[in-house]
Formats: C-alpha cells, structure tokens, sequence
C-alpha cells in the first residue's frame, strides 16, 4: 500500500526491514524463552543510527524525520517488539525530553552517547503508588548543597536493568501536584542507586523490567533536567512522543501476526483444500490488514504532526489507542486461524499474542488515552 513514503522513508524501511530479518530473527524465539536481552543487537542498532533516528544530527542522531522513526519501530516490532521497545524507550523518552529540556552541558554529556547507542537510557515516572496518576508520585528528591538527594522507588521501568543513563521524575515541591514534580538525570553508578530483580513478565520477555531503588541518591544540581517543578511536562512532552513508538510496535507487531497468518493458510490444508481457499478465512485475513492499514495511517499522520512542528498530543493517544487495539484483535484471530498450532510454541503467533497485550497497557492505558481524547473533545 502507499503511505505516500519519500524515497528516503523507503530506504529506511528495507534497510530496517533488512537488518532485523537477518539479525534479529533468528534469535527470537530463545530469547523470549530465557528471557535474554538483546545487548549485541541493540549495539548494533547503535551503530547505525537507529537508537537516536529522530534526534538531530547536531546531538549525534540520525536527524530523521518522526514518520522514519515510526517505520523503525515497526520493521523492528514486526519480527521482535521486545527490541521495538528498547529503541522506542531510548529514542522517545530519552532523547526526545534531553533534546528539548537539556541544557548545553546535558546534550553534550548524555544525549549524544545516548543518541550514538554508546549509552542506553530508562524512563522512571511509575511508582508503586503512582501508576495512571502519574502525578500521585512520592518519590522526593531535596536540595543539598549542590546536590539533590533522591528517595523513592520507580515500578516497571522498561531497560531498567541495563540502561546507564535514567531520567527519574521526583518530587521538589509538596505543596502542589504536578508542578512540584522535577525530572532528573541520573547515572546508574551513583550512590544510592539500585535496582530490583528482571520482572517475570506475560510477552516483551526479552525486553527487561525492574523496579529502581533510590535510597538518598545523590544526584549533582546540574543534572536537573528543566527547570524545577518542570518534571510532570517533561514526562508528559516525553510521552507524547513514546505513544507513537507504542502505536508503531504494535502496528509492526500486528504486521508481523497477519504475515505469520497468511502463510499459514496457504500452507494448511483441510477439507481437501487450502485453509485460505474458505471465505472464513480470508474475511478474517482481510479485516487483519484493514485494521494494521488503518493504524498506520493514523500513527503516521500523528508523526507528520510531530515532524511539522505542531501539538501532537492527541493524535499520539488516538494512534495508540488504535493501534494496540488493533493488535489485540489480529493477534487473536492469527492464533485462530492456526487453530490448535497457534496455540503451541511451535508457531509464532503464540508469542505475538502475549507480547500484544503491554502496548494497550505501558506509556498509558487505553483508558487514560480515551481520557486524554475526550478531555480534548470537551474543551474545544
Ligand atoms: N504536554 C505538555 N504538557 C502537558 C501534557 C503534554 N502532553 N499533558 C499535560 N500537560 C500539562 C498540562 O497542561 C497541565 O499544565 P498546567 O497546570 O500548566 O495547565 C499539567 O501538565 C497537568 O496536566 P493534567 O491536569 O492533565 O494532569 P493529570 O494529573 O490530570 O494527568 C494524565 C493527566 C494524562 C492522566 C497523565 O497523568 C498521564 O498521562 N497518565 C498516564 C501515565 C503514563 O503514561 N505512564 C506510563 C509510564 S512510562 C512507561 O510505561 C514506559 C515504559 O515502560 C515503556
């Protein structure tokens, strides 16, 4: 189909397509099974540019436009979304607030190795307590000197165990919700910085999950990311961003399942023909690609807004919203139209379903994107 993609935008997507094919699926299936991060793949992605896609060249980034960024995420997540998550992490939540809150001091120090791949970076908002009311957060960070000490715990922080580099919302100010809210850069090798055990998780088993523990960590002034009481925008100008990394995992995780399914029904065959012969079948099939189609466009019109410099906000929720629908609904019908082999790890579907099922929970529920549409709707 045409996305009306420049030849640039092509380029990108068979080079993606490429190293991810060759790289990184032939070693899919034991890396859900052990639950092994993608270290050597993620250097490699480094290496060419792709942990860093949409942070300009200045910063050390590829300097690409959104919607290639999109398109990397999805080729990534079409074979493994786990990666698809670690590039998206790094590149939306790490890069994207570092390139628009960072002082000169914090582009040269952290966004440019994070953007190179030379450094990897984790996004800490989620706390035990503060999970869709992100600004429920009591983690406490208070001024010391030329130093801010850190206390709290972040849950499931995605990289959490393997990343250098952490962006950790705390609080400053206990007087107001979201503007006593701060954002910080941390280093994982600073005092008082510790982190829990890898997650046991449903899918996304080869990207890392953890909680990190800050006990009276000590971060120096001049890794305040913003200004003070900024954090709560800092975290929500991040995920903006990120909704459309989810929305482009889950589009490419979706692509990959409708892939998986029609070859499937051309291979099997039952009743004397193939499966893909039945009408059951291709309605099925045709309603898969309608849908993946649908989510694409939408998720890329909300990266054209982004690229063209306007609020994107809302268009970064609906794609979102859609696209982990989405993917919910082809995953599913992946698995039935293998029938009793989808529902064996010999097929990849299997794993597609389980790792379906985070995009319509991480970087904001499907309740909390509904939310943030219709609290757009209402004030127009
Ligand atoms: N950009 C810039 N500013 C924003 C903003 C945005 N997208 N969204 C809100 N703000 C500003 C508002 O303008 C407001 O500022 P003023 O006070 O100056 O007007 C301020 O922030 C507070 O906004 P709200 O009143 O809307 O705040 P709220 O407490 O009602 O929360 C929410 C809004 C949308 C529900 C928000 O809490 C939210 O997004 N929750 C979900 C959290 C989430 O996505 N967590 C994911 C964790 S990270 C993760 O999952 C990573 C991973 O592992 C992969």
């Amino acid at each position: 189909m045409d996305h009306l993609l420049t030849e640039q935008q092509l380029d990108i997507k068979s080079a993606i397509r490429e190293f991810a094919e060759k790289e990184i699926a032939p070693s899919v299936v034991e890396r859900d099974e052990k639950s092994q991060f993608p270290a050597e793949i993620v250097r490699k992605l480094g290496e060419l540019g792709f942990m860093g896609v949409n942070t300009p060249e200045q910063y050390g980034g590829a300097g690409l436009d959104c919607v290639s960024y999109a398109i990397v995420i999805e080729e990534l997540s079409r074979i493994d979304p786990s990666v698809g998550v670690i590039c998206s992490v790094n590149n939306s939540l790490i890069c994207y607030p570092l390139q628009k809150f960072g002082s000169d001091f914090q582009h040269k120090k952290y966004l440019r190795p994070l953007a190179e791949g030379k450094l990897l970076g984790a996004f800490c908002l989620t706390e035990p307590g503060a999970g869709s009311d992100a600004s429920a957060l009591t983690t406490t960070a208070i001024k010391d000197g030329g130093e801010y000490v850190l206390t709290g715990e972040k849950a499931f922080i995605t990289n959490g165990l393997m990343s250098d580099t952490y962006i950790i919302m705390a609080r400053t100010d206990k007087t107001s919700k979201t503007k006593g809210i701060s954002a910080f850069i941390v280093d994982a090798d600073s005092k008082g910085f510790r982190r829990g055990v890898n997650e046991k998780k449903m899918g996304i088993r080869s990207s890392d999950c953890c909680m990190i523990i800050l006990e009276e960590c000590r971060v120096p002034a001049e890794n305040l990311l913003g200004n003070e009481g900024d954090g709560f925008k800092v975290a929500m100008t991040a995920l903006d961003s990120g909704r459309i990394g989810i929305a482009a995992q889950a589009i490419g995780l979706s692509q990959g399942a409708l892939e998986a399914a029609v070859k499937y029904s051309k291979q099997r065959e039952q009743f004397g023909q193939q499966i893909a012969e039945f009408q059951a079948i291709q309605f099925k099939l045709a309603d898969m690609q309608v849908m993946t189609e649908a989510a694409r466009l939408l998720n890329y019109s909300a990266a054209r807004k982004k690229d063209a410099g306007q609020r994107f906000t809302v268009e970064a929720s609906m794609a979102k919203l859609l696209a982990s629908d989405i993917v919910m609904k082809v995953a599913m019908e992946a698995v039935q139209i293998h029938g009793g082999n989808g529902f064996l790890k010999d097929f990849p579907v299997e794993r597609m379903l389980r790792d379906a099922k985070v995009t319509e929970i991480y970087e904001g529920t499907s309740e909390i994107q509904r939310t943030i549409i219709a609290r757009q709707l209402l004030t127009e």
